[in-house]
């Protein structure tokens, strides 16, 4: 049984919260103010990132498969990706981590980052190509299952990759960085979390992956 209902408008993730029967309770606001590593912050959104992303290869052999596209879990993995990999994480890497670590940084620095942002568009791409794909469902209905594999399965390898060279190059970078930079790029987190994102979406977004991993595509 779904343990809530989601709202994809395509435009922006929306997620109704509208658990059957409760709403995700809000983080205590004490907990928001505990300092955090910046660095094991982004390391374990990896590790969630990576959950989702062994979801989505199942999925893209699935669609391969049967030709069905199950547009409700397509389409909850597709607003995991925006919402939760683009929206949340990478806005963090993009306007806060890399700023910061450009200004301390060095030319080998400057190169990690040019091919980093260069996948967050790449995986942009991929997000929007599933998302059209979820869309055509009912239209184009054989294109819409190529599609939507191909770009799951494109999406699945450009993130490994980008997660990999992220844990290997870029948070020892972080790690290095003066405590007070850390600090604050702790509490610039935190901001892009309970400003940016909304308070509790992050727990919507944990929601969104144990609903996933509850309810695989059948073999
Ligand atoms: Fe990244
Ligand atoms: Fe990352």
């Amino acid at each position: 049984m779904k343990r809530y209902m989601i709202a994809l408008t395509f435009g922006i993730v929306s997620v109704s919260g509208a658990l059957s029967g409760q709403a995700p309770s809000p983080a205590p606001a004490e907990a928001a103010a505990v300092p955090v590593v910046p660095g094991q912050t982004l390391r374990d959104e990896h590790a969630v990132i990576e959950e989702v992303l062994g979801l989505a290869t199942q999925e893209a052999k699935h669609l391969r498969k049967t030709k069905q596209l199950e547009r409700g879990r397509v389409a909850m993995m597709a607003a995991f990706f925006k919402g939760f990999a683009d929206q949340c994480h990478h806005a963090k890497e993009e306007h806060y981590l890399f700023p910061a670590l450009e200004a301390a940084g060095d030319e080998a620095t400057h190169k990690l980052i040019m091919q980093l942002m260069v996948q967050h568009e790449e995986g942009r791409a991929h997000i929007r190509a599933i998302i059209a794909a979820v869309k055509a469902w009912g239209v184009n209905e054989e294109i819409a299952a190529k599609d939507a594999a191909l770009h799951l399965d494109g999406y699945v390898k450009l993130l490994r990759n980008h997660i990999k060279k992220e844990n290997k190059e870029l948070l020892p970078r972080v790690a290095r960085l003066p405590d007070e930079a850390q600090q604050a790029l702790a509490a610039a987190f935190d901001k892009v979390e309970r400003e940016e994102m909304g308070g509790g979406t992050h727990a919507q977004f944990e929601q969104m992956v144990e609903e996933l991993k509850a309810s695989p595509p059948k073999k």
